[in-house]
Formats: C-alpha cells, sequence, structure tokens
C-alpha cells in the first residue's frame, strides 16, 4: 500500500498545540508553524482503524495492559534493533518526559548534578533543575556540520556529586545517530565515575534513509547495560504523542526496583487504552508506514537544504541522519538570538523554536520541523526568500 504524505489537513481548532498555541508563543496565528515536534501526517489508517474497532463496544472502562503488550514491544525492538530484552526488563510509562522526571527522582538524591550535552531537548533541563538537581553541561560541537562530542570536556564537567547522564540518542535537535563509538567512549568515562545513564530513544526509529542504523545504548556492552535506564515510544515515529503510551527498559534488577517502586507509588504506572491499542498497532503493522513516511521525510530535508544553499546560503542548516528536525544556524544572518526568531515570525511568517531554549550552543539558531506536506514546506521557504529580500533591498536602499 501506497500513504499519502501530499494530503494537506487543517489542525486548526483541535487544540493541537502546533496550531493552537500559536497565539500564545509566536503572539500571532499568521505564521506557518514549523515547531512542536509531531508530524502534520495523518496518523496511519492501521491505528485509526484500531481504535475506530474499539469504539464498536460501548464501555470505555478501566482497562488493563493488554497481555501481548510488551511482547509486541520486545520483537519490535529485536527486528529493528537487533536488541534481544529479556520480558522482565519492560514495562509501560506515561511519556518519555514524566519517565524522563521519575528516573531522576527514584534513581538521584536532592542536590545530586546531572550531566546533559546541551544544545538539546530543553524537557531535560526541566526534570533536573525542578526535581531540585543541578545540571552539569557538557556542550557538544560543531564539526563538519555535525555535533560530535567533546569527551575532554564531558569528563571534565563530572564532579563529585554527578550522580546521573541524561543522553539523547539519537540527537535532538542535531538529528545525530550517535555511533557505537562514541557510545563506547560515554560508557567508558561513565563506568569511571559510577554514573547511571538514562538514554531517551524516542527518535530510534527516525533514522533517515543511508545514514548508521540506531544503537541503542544499553546495547553496546554490558557495563552499559547494568547502569542504563532506556526509554522508548512509537509516538513520534506514528504521530500519536496525544496519546501518550511509552516504555522503559531497565535490565537490573536494582535499578529496575527503585525506578517501578517509585512509578507504583506515584500510581504513574498505568496508561489510557487508547494508547494500548494503537501503540499494538504500530508495532504489528507499522514498518511499511514507516519506510515510506521516512523516504518522505528525506526528501523535505533535501528540498530544505538545497533550497537554502542555493538561495539563502546565510542561513545554515544542519543535515539531520535521524528525525524531521533540522538544525538552522542564523550566526551569519547577522542578528541575535531574539532578532532572528522575531524575523522569522513577524518578517517571514514561520513559527520554529527559538534555538535558545536548548541550552548553551543554541543562540542565533532555529529549529525547524520538516514533517509535513512539501507544498507548505514550499510555502514556507518562498516566504522566507521574500521576507530576506525585502529586508536586503530596504537596508540598500
Ligand atoms: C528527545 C525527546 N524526548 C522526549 C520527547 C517527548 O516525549 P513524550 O511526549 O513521550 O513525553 C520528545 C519530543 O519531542 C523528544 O524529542
Amino acid at each position: 500500500m501506497t500513504y499519502n504524505f501530499d494530503e494537506i489537513i487543517d489542525r486548526h481548532h483541535t487544540d493541537a498545540v502546533k496550531t493552537d498555541r500559536c497565539k500564545a508563543l509566536f503572539g500571532t496565528d499568521d505564521v506557518i508553524p514549523l515547531w512542536v515536534a509531531d508530524m502534520d501526517f495523518r496518523t496511519p489508517d492501521f491505528v485509526l482503524d484500531a481504535i475506530r474497532k474499539r469504539l464498536e463496544h460501548p464501555i470505555l472502562g478501566y482497562t488493563v495492559l493488554p497481555h501481548n503488550f510488551n511482547s509486541a514491544l520486545i520483537n519490535w525492538i529485536k527486528k529493528r534493533h537487533n536488541w534481544q530484552l529479556q520480558p522482565e526488563w519492560v514495562g509501560f510509562v506515561p511519556g518519555i518526559v514524566p519517565g524522563l522526571s521519575f528516573a531522576v527522582q527514584s534513581l538521584t538524591k536532592t542536590n545530586d548534578h546531572i550531566l546533559v550535552q546541551p544544545p538539546v531537548y530543553f524537557p531535560f533541563f526541566h526534570v533536573t533543575e525542578r526535581n531540585h538537581r543541578v545540571l552539569n553541561y557538557n556542550e557538544l560541537k560543531e564539526e563538519n556540520g555535525k555535533f560530535i562530542i567533546n569527551f575532554d570536556d564531558f569528563e571534565q564537567k563530572i564532579t563529585p556529586e554527578t550522580t546521573m547522564f541524561i543522553l539523547c540518542n539519537p540527537h535532538n535537535p542535531g538529528g545525530r545517530v550517535w555511533k557505537r563509538e562514541e557510545l563506547l567512549r560515554i560508557a567508558e568515562i561513565c563506568e569511571k565515575h559510577d554514573i547511571i545513564v538514562v538514554s531517551d530513544e524516542i527518535h530510534a526509529d527516525m533514522v533517515l534513509p543511508g545514514n548508521t542504523k540506531h544503537t541503542p545504548f544499553a546495547s553496546i556492552s554490558d557495563w552499559a547495560k547494568e547502569h542504563t535506564v532506556t526509554f522508548m515510544a512509537p509516538s513520534k515515529v506514528f504521530n500519536i504523542p496525544g496519546l501518550i503510551s511509552s516504555s522503559y527498559i531497565i535490565a537490573n534488577a536494582g535499578l529496575r526496583h527503585k525506578f517501578v517502586n517509585f512509578l507504583e507509588a506515584s500510581e504513574m504506572n498505568n496508561g489510557n487504552l487508547f494508547s494500548y491499542i494503537a501503540t499494538l498497532a504500530c508495532y504489528e503493522k507499522g514498518e511499511d508506514w514507516i519506510t515510506q513516511m521516512l523516504n518522505y521525510v528525506q526528501g523535505n530535508v533535501e528540498y530544505v537544504v538545497n533550497f537554502l544553499k542555493n538561495n539563502l546560503p546565510q542561513i545554515n542548516p544542519m543535515i539531520p541522519e535521524a528525525s524531521f528536525l533540522i538544525w538552522l544556524d542564523g550566526k551569519e544572518f547577522g542578528m541575535n538570538t531574539e532578532d532572528l526568531h522575531n524575523f522569522f515570525v513577524h518578517e517571514a511568517g514561520l513559527g520554529l523554536n527559538k534555538g535558545s531554549v536548548f541550552g548553551p550552543g543554541g543562540e542565533n539558531h532555529l529549529r525547524m520541523n520538516v514533517a509535513c506536506p512539501r507544498k507548505i514546506l514550499e510555502q514556507a521557504m518562498n516566504q522566507l526568500n521574500d521576507a530576506v529580500y525585502k529586508k536586503q533591498t530596504a537596508s540598500s536602499k
């Protein structure tokens, strides 16, 4: 079956964050929203059909986790990431960001230090600071148009109080698929300093065609297996984040018990019945959809990268290896972070994420979501081009 990613679907007035929070975030509704990380593609029909079928029954009562939920996840991870999980390692969490927060609360103490690698997905900062832990920053370096890890700095930033490292694997916003050798070096340093690794692998299934495959951090060595909390979810890749469905994977029994005790004590170990149904449908029927979606997204990435190269070379895109997000460097545009963002919103009519929210290294950057029909992207790029032309002609007068 061929899926249609060109279909334009109006999401206004569905309470979609992407469309219906523009006014609050950008001060105007008059933007093409290319920000929050969900897709403007139709959620696949095999998911919608599974939910519709359940709606034929008129009672939406309390529901247990389906007996085949964890086995569907285990089969999926074995097939796609060549990692064999044991059934007792896995369980449900109501969202990855909540999962990160539970890991912080259950596996570290107040005032412990937690290492992160900015620019990075900003809730990593929230789950640390709002739980009264302290952030250590190992800022990523850019080399040949990609983020790389400064390992000397990684080790230097570890303090005697550092007990956890939160890894974004693959990385948001840079789209890096970390290589096995990079992960092994991380493991070596974390082992030396006795640090627990929390690996957020929500983008694991979003590796774009032609790139190295995703490597789950916990799969690289025995040490990593015993010292890692991994989170995965079908939410990004199948466009069901509104259903809130994710899983933890923790091989080590001691770590797992602490985490699960916290989850149960907080009464946060259950999902809703639609999240279960949708997740099962994704893991049982989703392979072909993912392949087609990733090809389409790759086409969108190439379109934006070529457009910028040919028309607006003062904006430099970091080409993602995974995800539908492009990290744009606006330094050569000659504007500070605020002005750059305002220019995109108010002159070009484009709503992107401001780079500075991703922490140190995010200044003068923007994050652009390209998971939308190509026509929308073409319109966005033309609006940007026109706005830059206007700005240039105004300043040359
Ligand atoms: C790295 C990363 N982790 C987690 C999330 C969100 O996870 P959830 O919606 O399951 O809390 C996102 C969404 O953009 C993300 O990019």
